[in-house]
């Protein structure tokens, strides 16, 4: 009936969010200690043709035999003909998933949640802030803003992890800093090997790169995504230079099930994380304490 339609209309048909899709793993990249990278490729090619997303939004992932998991989209909408997660193992069903092979199967439903508000980033300054895995939806933003440079003024990436081992994407952040188009500024909480010394610009937590940020803060949207324990500091930090609450946006991971607005787990307050976020703008997260 899809194919059919498809056909008659000589377009793919929009993906049904709520459906999962078959889907194959086409390669994984180990990154760090318990972190890899997985490129999936759907089995129907109509949904390859017609995914889309919004950098920030996340897929519900089956893991056969385990379960389903949220997990946020590191790659970008403007990179077509895969899907990239990247995955911590940090219980049951993430075990199972590191144990997974190119060419096994699993299925993703979705994207879910609002993700950043891109749109209205265009023609402003943006500030990305990433701890630890909160690089990865930031990845997604950070190459939908590159794919489309001229939509955007100054970009900066503010990068924070443990050590030099436990940095993701490390090439790509590497080939980022060498961009006179953007620039990247990395810290790491540890300075113990030369590797860690060499990588980063300076030891200590991700708040001590935000005064070295030369941007107007008015002209500028930010966007953050890292141990919720972290958004406190940042954004006293960010308030403190005169970045407009307003324009602040931080990503948040609440325990989910359903993903579609049905189970009530993620339920914050009067919102629910998985439809009114995970993209929540700060203002939000001071009336509504239990956020972070
Ligand atoms: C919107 C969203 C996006 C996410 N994106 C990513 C991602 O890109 N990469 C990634 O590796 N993980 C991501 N996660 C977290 C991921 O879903 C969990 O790590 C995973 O569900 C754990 O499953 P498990 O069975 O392996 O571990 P479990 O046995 O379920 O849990 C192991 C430990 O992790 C904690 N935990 C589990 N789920 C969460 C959660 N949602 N938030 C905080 N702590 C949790 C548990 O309390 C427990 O301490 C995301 C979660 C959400 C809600
Ligand atoms: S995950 Fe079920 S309501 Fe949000």
């Amino acid at each position: 009936m899809k194919k059919s339609l498809e056909k008659l209309l000589n377009k793919p048909l929009p993906v049904d969010p709520f459906m999962p899709q078959r889907a194959v793993i086409t390669d994984i990249e180990e990154l760090a200690p318990d972190h890899k990278k997985f490129s999936f490729a759907f089995c129907d090619e109509s949904v390859n043709d017609s995914w889309n997303h919004i950098p920030g939004q996340f897929v519900m992932l089956t893991v056969p035999g385990a379960g389903e998991i949220p997990i946020s989209i590191c790659s970008s909408p403007t990179r077509k003909g895969t899907v990239e997660l990247t995955v911590r193992k940090v219980g049951r069903k993430t075990e199972v998933l590191h144990r997974l092979k190119p060419g096994d199967y699993v299925a993703i439903r979705g994207p879910y949640g609002n993700g950043f508000p891109v749109g209205i980033m265009e023609g402003h300054n943006v500030l990305i802030i990433a701890g630890g895995l909160g690089i990865a939806p930031l990845r997604s933003l950070i190459w939908y803003i590159l794919d489309r440079r001229h939509r955007f003024k100054e970009v900066y990436i503010l990068y924070g992890t443990r050590s030099y081992e436990y940095v993701l994407y490390k090439e790509e952040l590497k080939r980022l800093r060498e961009r006179n188009d953007l620039k990247c500024l990395y810290t790491l909480d540890k300075f113990e090997t030369e590797e860690d010394r060499r990588w980063a610009d300076r030891k200590g937590l991700l708040t001590e790169l935000i005064p070295m940020v030369e941007l107007e803060p008015s002209e500028t949207f930010v966007a953050v995504c890292g141990p919720p324990v972290a958004y406190r500091f940042i954004g006293k930090e960010l308030l403190k230079h005169g970045y407009p609450e307003s324009q602040i946006f931080v990503s948040l991971e609440r325990k989910m099930e359903c993903g579609i607005g049905k189970c009530g787990h993620c339920q914050i307050g009067y919102k629910f994380a998985c439809i009114d976020g995970p993209v929540f703008p700060l203002w939000d997260t001071k009336n509504l304490p239990e956020m972070i």
